[in-house]
């Protein structure tokens, strides 16, 4: 799939200038939850593409990819849990493609640890490769499928879990601010 080309920031801080994915409405599916935390997980990569160029060491690697990691699953329980609670046909299929890509990251992670002067790059053109081609066939297929199931409220583009948390005055502050401080 072609990347985007043509793509202006807007938000969040976390997403730093000059950034090596770069955010666009294109990538947007609609659902403001899940934006939110790919706009984090872009930030992330985008953070581990400036640790690469400024030639950062093994103990700033290790954090980030840890930090990405961890990010990443909660990421995909979100998306996980709404295709459970909405039915989605095509739930197996793309729970599959999320164990598959975090299978391939700790492939990569496998690799660096045994040999620390492996170059980071094949990992970061993987995550970019394979972010911005899941998001815009696969997790858009799942947020057309919740809001047209009514799973998101269309008008406010918030999930149902995203109304739950308002509601009930609690959130993940990690999913807020997925940049270390
Ligand atoms: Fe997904
Ligand atoms: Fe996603």
């Amino acid at each position: 799939m072609k990347e985007p080309t043509s793509i202006r920031m807007k938000e969040p801080a976390s997403v730093v200038s000059q950034n090596f994915i770069e955010w666009s409405d294109s990538l947007s599916i609609g659902v403001k939850e899940i934006d939110d935390q790919h706009k984090g997980l872009a930030g992330m990569v985008n953070e581990m593409s400036e640790g690469i160029k400024g030639g950062w060491g093994k103990e700033a690697r290790d954090e980030v990819l840890t930090r990405l990691v961890e990010y990443t699953k909660v990421h995909f329980a979100t998306e996980e849990s709404l295709m459970t609670i909405s039915n989605y046909p095509g739930a197996h299929a793309h729970k599959r493609q999320h164990e598959q890509l975090i299978d391939m990251v700790g492939s990569y992670i496998k690799k660096y640890n045994e040999d620390p002067s492996a170059s980071n790059y094949d990992l970061l053109f993987f995550l970019k490769r394979w972010l911005v081609e899941h998001i815009m066939k696969d997790d858009k297929a799942m947020g057309d499928y919740l809001v047209k199931h009514g799973t998101v409220n269309q008008g406010q583009r918030e999930t149902f879990f995203g109304r739950i948390k308002k509601l009930f005055g609690f959130g993940n502050k990690k999913l807020a601010s997925p940049a270390k401080a």
